[in-house]
């Protein structure tokens, strides 16, 4: 493997993971293996400790007692080799897209042209080229969400974490930015820690399923994806669709997160 290879993605391993604020436990035993630039998603009910675990995996919030290991080493520190996506856009509304996506290269001390270069060639990918030069509020929610990838990738990360980045978009948009960013993962294979709600688009985007308990979480099954990629808009064409989501829906009906 090439030096530049090695760095293209990042193994995340956690091993018992427990955190706890104050009296209350959050996540509680969570142990989970993502390989390197696999495409893994996190599902599972509101408050069972998805984003504290993103965070945690992140070097943002210490952990209160298990390990977490990055390509092998213990994490000590936030990881710098990774982009974020939150729900919320985060963008600056004084900042046009592309002064937002250059930031990042900025804070980073990156050489700006290529970084420009860069961030012109995530635009095109992500459908966004006509909007380098508006200011967020003259974007639309799914625009804005794909500047938000854009500066997520445009220092080339090994990790990419998103928490519920589609979360807050309408289901046609929704299903155009799934595959575009299928698209990108399969051109850069980096290793993507994907937090969602939605059955549909974690099986339509990842490698792996890893499904939380209700809180304090841990993950209470693991279903590998196998269906060619890239995936269709319509998945249930697959009958293999049907049975994971059947899988993902029998596992929150065991915690009673699904009553019927
Ligand atoms: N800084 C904090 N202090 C105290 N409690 C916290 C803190 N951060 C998270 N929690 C609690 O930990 C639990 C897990 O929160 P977390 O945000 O990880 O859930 P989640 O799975 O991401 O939920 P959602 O799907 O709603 O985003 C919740 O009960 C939350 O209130
Ligand atoms: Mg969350």
């Amino acid at each position: 493997m090439t030096a530049a290879a090695a760095h293209a993605a990042a193994s995340i391993e956690g091993r018992r993971l427990i955190k706890t604020f104050g009296s209350f436990t959050a996540v509680d035993g969570l142990t989970l293996n993502i390989r390197s630039g696999e495409f893994v998603s996190l599902i599972g009910p509101s408050g069972c400790g998805k984003s504290t675990f993103m965070l945690m995996a992140a070097g943002l919030i210490p952990i209160s007692q298990g390990e977490l290991l990055v390509n092998g080493k213990q994490l000590t520190s936030p990881l710098t080799d990774i982009g974020i996506v939150f729900q919320d856009h985060l963008l600056l509304e004084f900042r046009t897209a592309m002064e937002n996506v250059l930031l990042q290269a900025e804070i980073r001390g990156l050489p700006l042209e290529p970084a420009r270069e860069r961030a012109l060639e995530l635009f095109a990918k992500l459908g966004i080229s006509h909007a380098a030069d508006r200011y967020p509020k003259q974007l639309s929610g799914g625009m804005r969400q794909r500047v938000s990838i854009a500066r997520a990738l445009i220092h080339n990360p090994a990790v990419l974490m998103m928490d519920e980045p589609f979360g807050a978009l309408d289901a046609i948009t929704r299903t155009q930015i799934r595959h575009d960013l299928e698209l990108l993962w399969m051109e850069q294979a980096k290793t993507v820690v994907f937090i969602t709600h939605s059955i549909e688009e974690a099986i339509g985007l990842s490698d792996r399923v890893l499904v939380m308990s209700p809180t304090p979480g841990r993950i209470v099954d693991e279903i590998a994806i196998e269906l060619p990629r890239p995936r269709p808009a319509h998945l249930g064409d697959y009958p293999s669709f049907n049975h994971y989501a059947d899988r993902i829906h029998d596992a929150f009906r065991r915690f009673g997160v699904i009553r019927y």
